[in-house]
């Protein structure tokens, strides 16, 4: 896949339901308990590390990264959509959002002390992951703490539309947790602990912790 053209359809169409989106998500967290857990879980082991910087990745309009300020977490939020970034913003303007790709983190080496991305990596292709997770590994101290949330699956479908009807054209690609584990030991993880969500679902989430080799 051309990785100029995903890139740019992913951002087009967050862009088109970035504030339908935040509509819709604004309180998701509320009702959801394991995915509070495993922040929760994620904020002390960013506390134990002994605090810092800490990049939601794909933040989308920042509920995420508000939660883990309100958890004592220095937490900030990068997306690719522009628009996002301004409903973030609007919604969280005491937080720092930028835009920016996963694909090439804008970041210095090894100055954050944790990193999440929920539900982001699913519109990154296969052939890309690897250059995801290198600079994952790059931004992040030595020993830092890593959480991923990704769609179970095997398989990886167009999304023609979303968040109300409005028009999408991006591809949300589904994985085995054996699968994102063995990406994330070859850039250099140790993967620590993994959770599934909704395991009798057809779509059950993985929320995936590993820790940065030193
Ligand atoms: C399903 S939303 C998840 C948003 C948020 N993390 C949440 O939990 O609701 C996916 C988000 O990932 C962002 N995204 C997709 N590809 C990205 C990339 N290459 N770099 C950064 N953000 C990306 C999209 O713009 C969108 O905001």
């Amino acid at each position: 896949m051309n990785a100029d053209r995903w890139l740019a359809d992913t951002r087009t169409s967050y862009d088109t339901v970035a504030v339908s989106y935040a509509d819709q998500i604004r309180e998701a967290l509320a009702g959801a308990p394991y995915l509070r857990a495993a922040l929760a879980l994620f904020a002390d082991l960013v506390h134990t590390a002994g605090g810092g910087p800490v990049a939601d990745v794909g933040c989308g309009p920042g509920h995420v990264t508000a939660h883990l300020h309100e958890l004592g977490v220095d937490a900030f939020g990068i997306d690719l959509s522009s628009v996002m970034i301004d409903v973030a913003r609007r919604d969280h303007p005491h937080l720092r959002f930028e835009v920016g790709s996963m694909t090439d983190l804008d970041l210095a080496d090894a100055s954050v002390v944790g990193l999440l991305a929920i539900w982001s990596l699913i519109h990154v292709p296969d052939e890309a992951v690897p250059t995801v997770f290198d600079h994952f590994r790059r931004v992040l101290r030595p020993g830092g703490p890593l959480l991923l949330g990704f769609h179970v699956g095997d398989e990886s479908r167009l999304k023609t539309q979303g968040y109300g009807g409005h028009p999408m054209n991006v591809h949300v690609h589904r994985r085995q947790p054996d699968q994102v584990a063995a990406w994330l030991r070859d850039a250099g993880f140790t993967v620590e602990a993994r959770m599934l969500i909704d395991p009798d679902e057809s779509v059950p989430g993985a929320v995936l912790f590993a820790r940065r080799q030193s």
